[in-house]
Parts: C-alpha cells; sequence; structure tokens
C-alpha cells in the first residue's frame, strides 16, 4: 500500500481562521481525499501554532488566561474545519504534551551535535512576525522589512543559542539541485536556491526571559524560537523520536502559503539533515487570495469580505461546498489569486448551479416522471466511456501536478458533455419510446454516477447527496455493475444565487 503524508501550516491563533488560512486547509484537504479514494494510507494533518508571543498577548489583551485562550480557539478552528469537511486524521497543538518533548528531544540533540551553539546576538526582531533580522536588510526607520507588516522592530541583544545553518549551505544546494521536484512551483524553487546561493548564515533560535513557549531543556531562562518549535510539529505528530511513522514521512507533502516557504525550504530540510532524517517530498507554496485591489487577505484587510466564521457556521452546505469549490478552480495555483463575492456568486452559479446541479436535477426528473424512477442496464453505451475515461486521466494528472483549476475544467467538461447529450437527444421526445428513454437515461445516470465520485474529493458533502438519491451508499462502488438504478427523491443541489444576500 502506498502512503502519503499531508500536512497544512499550523496557524497562529491569535485570531479567527479567515479564508486565507482556509484556502490552504482546503487544498490539503482535496489531496488528502483525492488520495484516500485513491487507495493511498493518507495522514493529514493540520493544527495550531500555540507557543507563539502574538497568542500570549492576544490572550492578555482580551483579558483571559492564556491556556483557556487557546482552547477555545483550538475547538474554534475545529468547529470551522469541521463544517468546511475538512476530514484531517490529526489536529495538533504545540501545547500537546509530546509535541514539546520532541521539540526538547530535537533541541539537545541537536546541541549534543554541535549544530546549536550559545552566542551574543545583537539584532533586530520583529514580534509580529516572529523573525530576527539582519542588520543588512533593516533601513533607518527600523520597521520590520516584511512589506505586509512594516510595524516597528525591536533591538535584541542577548546571549543566545543559534542553529549552524550556515553548515547546510552546500548540501542542501545540492540536494535541491538533484531533486528540483521538490518545490513547487519552479519560481519558488528558483527563489529558494538563489537565496541559499547568497549564503545562509547562522540563525538564532530562542530567546531570553520570554515568559511563553517551551524552554531550552538544560537553560530554562531560554524559550526556544517559536520556528523550530512550529516546524517540528511535521515530525512530532507523527510519533518522533520513539513511535515515528516512517512510513508516512517518506513520502510528506507540507503545503503552505509563499510568505513561509523559507522556513520550509531552507530552516527545515537544515533541522531534518541535522537530524539525519530525509527531506519532506514535496514543498509545495501556493500564492496569496488578494482583494479584487491585489492586497493580501487577512484578518484584518479584506477578511471580512467573507467573514469565514460566519459563512461556514451560519451558511447551508451547498455554499459551504461552493467555497471549496471556487477555492480550487480559481486563477492558477501557485499565483496570487483575487477573489470577491461577485465573482464566487458568477463560478458558483455558472458551474455549479446551472451545470452540474442542473443536470443531475434535469435527468433525475426525467426519470421519475417517464420512467417512474427506474432505469435499466439492457444494452451497451454509446457515448460515456470513451469521455469518462479521458476525463479521469485529465483530472488524476491534473491534481498531481497541482493544476487544481485544470482539474475543476474536467469535472466541469464531463457535465458540458453530459448536458450537450441531453440536447442532443431530446429525452422529453422520447415519452412514448421507453426504450430508447431507458437506454438513454441509464447511460446519462450513470455518467452523473461517475461525476459524483470524481467530485467526491472537492465536493464531498455534494458527491454523497447525488449518491443517496440513487440509492447509492458506497462511494466505491463499482458502477459497472449496476444492471438497475432507482432515483429514490430529488432535491436540489445547487440552488441559484440571486444576490450578496444569499451568501452574506
Ligand atoms: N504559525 C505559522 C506557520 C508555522 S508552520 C510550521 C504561521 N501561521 S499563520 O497563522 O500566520 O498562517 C500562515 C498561513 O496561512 C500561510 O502560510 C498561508 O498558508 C495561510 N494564509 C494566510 N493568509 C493568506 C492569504 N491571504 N492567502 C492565502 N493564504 C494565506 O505562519
Amino acid at each position: 500500500m502506498k502512503h502519503i503524508y499531508i500536512t497544512t501550516p499550523i496557524y497562529y491563533p491569535n485570531s479567527d481562521p479567515h479564508i486565507g488560512t482556509a484556502y490552504t486547509t482546503c487544498i490539503a484537504d482535496f489531496l488528502a481525499r483525492y488520495y484516500k479514494q485513491r487507495n493511498y494510507d493518507v495522514f493529514f494533518m493540520t493544527g495550531n501554532d500555540e507557543n507563539s508571543i502574538k497568542v500570549y498577548e492576544t490572550a492578555q489583551n482580551l483579558k483571559i488566561d492564556t491556556p483557556t485562550y487557546i482552547n477555545q480557539m483550538a475547538e474554534l478552528f475545529k468547529q470551522i474545519w469541521q463544517k468546511l469537511s475538512i476530514e484531517y486524521d490529526k489536529f495538533i497543538r504545540t501545547t500537546d504534551d509530546y509535541h514539546i518533548k520532541t521539540v526538547e528531544f530535537v533541541f539537545n540533540k541537536l546541541y549534543e551535535k554541535g549544530y546549536i551553539y550559545k552566542s551574543h546576538y545583537e539584532g533586530w526582531y520583529c514580534k509580529s512576525c516572529e523573525t530576527f533580522w539582519t542588520k543588512t536588510k533593516v533601513s533607518e526607520n527600523r520597521i520590520c522589512p516584511n512589506i505586509e507588516c512594516q510595524k516597528p522592530l525591536e533591538i535584541v541583544k542577548e546571549d543566545n543559542y543559534f542553529f549552524r545553518l550556515s553548515a547546510f549551505q552546500e548540501k542542501l544546494l545540492k540536494f535541491y539541485e538533484q531533486n528540483p521536484e521538490t518545490i513547487f512551483p519552479k519560481s519558488r524553487y528558483n527563489e529558494i536556491v538563489s537565496f541559499i546561493k547568497m549564503g545562509l548564515q547562522d540563525i538564532s533560535v530562542s530567546r531570553k526571559n520570554v515568559e511563553w513557549g517551551i524552554k531550552v531543556p538544560f537553560d530554562k531562562e531560554y524559550t526556544i524560537y517559536v520556528w523550530i518549535d512550529a516546524l517540528t510539529n511535521y515530525i512530532s505528530g507523527i510519533g518522533y523520536p520513539d513511535n515515528f511513522l516512517e512510513h508516512y514521512w517518506h513520502n510528506s507533502y507540507h503545503i503552505m502559503g509563499k510568505d513561509i516557504i523559507r522556513f520550509h525550504a531552507v530552516i527545515w530540510p537544515s533541522i531534518l539533515m541535522a537530524l539525519d532524517l530525509n527531506l519532506p517530498k514535496k514543498i509545495i507554496a501556493h500564492g496569496w487570495l488578494t482583494t479584487p485591489e491585489n492586497q493580501k487577505i487577512s484578518k484584518s484587510k479584506g477578511g471580512d469580505m467573507f467573514n469565514l466564521k460566519n459563512f461556514v457556521l451560519n451558511k447551508p452546505n451547498y455554499l459551504i461546498m461552493g467555497l471549496r469549490y471556487y477555492l480550487l478552480r480559481e486563477g492558477s495555483f501557485g499565483e496570487d489569486i483575487p477573489v470577491s463575492l461577485e465573482r464566487f456568486q458568477q463560478v458558483y452559479n455558472s458551474e455549479l448551479a446551472n451545470n452540474i446541479g442542473n443536470l443531475v436535477s434535469r435527468v433525475l426528473a426525467l426519470t421519475q416522471k417517464n420512467l417512474d424512477s427506474i432505469v435499466y442496464k439492457k444494452s451497451e453505451f454509446s457515448f460515456i466511456h470513451n469521455f469518462s475515461q479521458k476525463t479521469i486521466n485529465d483530472f488524476e494528472s491534473s491534481v498531481e501536478n497541482f493544476e487544481f483549476s485544470k482539474s475543476m475544467d474536467s469535472l466541469i467538461d464531463l457535465a458540458n458533455f453530459l448536458n450537450k447529450k441531453i440536447e442532443e437527444n431530446r429525452p422529453w421526445e422520447l415519452a412514448n419510446d421507453k426504450e430508447s428513454l431507458n437506454k438513454l437515461m441509464f447511460e446519462l445516470i450513470y455518467g452523473i454516477i461517475f461525476i459524483a465520485k470524481l467530485i467526491y474529493p472537492v465536493l464531498p458533502y455534494i458527491s454523497s447527496k447525488i449518491l443517496d438519491q440513487l440509492g447509492i451508499g458506497d462511494l466505491n462502488i463499482d458502477e459497472k455493475v449496476l444492471d438497475k438504478i432507482e432515483v429514490r427523491y430529488r432535491e436540489s443541489l445547487f440552488p441559484v444565487l440571486r444576490s450578496n444576500a444569499d451568501m452574506v
């Protein structure tokens, strides 16, 4: 059996999940379901990055004690992910005991091997990005060089623990030259390789006298840098070191936004090399969801557009499925993607309501009305096989190349094709020719079962809704063996959206 391990970044719970964080999580869920459906043994993990100072400060500002606050936020994240049909195998929290133990183990091991050492640090630190900045990067105004942040930096002058990142420059370059497919897309690969070529400097991996976070095991005045702690979640979550599920680790896919690819493609692989562990199989960076004016969406900017929390907690399932579909089909994966409610409505109406939804509704209605709801397989099919095989091939190759928009095109092409067959064959004129009508409707329903199976990774709720209307309880059914199908009931899959009021 093939194994695959799929991860999202662990999110800072200093704010509610928004559409940007939902984007990463929906992609990861799509891939996890896709591989599960293809009989892989999948382990899909997401979770929260709780040891950050930002999280602590947010709790302080809200006058809630931090453990209570992070518990509440973990529940909120889980609730939102559940509503979005995110079917993770594990939700990791960096305050979990097993994770803390692994982080301590890793820190100790790196220290024993000489990859972590103590030295004096003097430099700039951005609390918001949890990032140390070298003097060369910081301009006179002393604000964070991260364009998205630009908050005032603090000067840090303290003895500190350093990770010997410089020792991995050549090894990393060699690895990436030999395994260029590790980083997706190619543009990010180029960015990472040129970043490494510019020279890697050792990085500070502790903070002194910081209240919140995991302490350096042998020097309790210090707290372990949140990124070292956070990145370690990818192995602590699958049991490293004592119960390490290595079969997953050998085929690990990390999915994240482009903003944090350097942590994942430079620091993390170096730590793994220092621990003598395999590097991730894939480091997949998507672009940002932006406002129509191309501003990165965050909680403060444009995050209220969908108001994810309100949307997923209060809207019907077909709209939530619509959002999953929209996030996967829009734009080109890897690039920034402008999103808006208007565009969502357009895509939903034209591709889901008027295409897939309408197809299913027409075919089921005609079968109910003119064939007493039952179709029989009495002869060979005439059109579905060639097209469906091509659709599967196109769908699978685009998913495996992370061209999700193309994958959605394949689904829509198939629905278009079946809708066209209805127009060409005019089943409403065959009411008195039951044999021809039965033949046509069986083939169309067969096509619909096919669509239900194919859309499962993106629209799981709709997939089971279609199969349920046809009395099929098992997604893995082999449709080839069906010789009779009964339409049990008919319910609109995607009611048309008439105005913004239907969405907000
Ligand atoms: N805690 C770190 C990650 C540690 S992973 C070992 C972190 N957390 S975060 O809460 O800031 O989430 C960052 C992730 O959220 C991004 O990498 C990206 O996956 C997602 N996004 C946040 N805003 C986004 C957009 N506007 N668009 C797309 N994705 C966005 O960084």
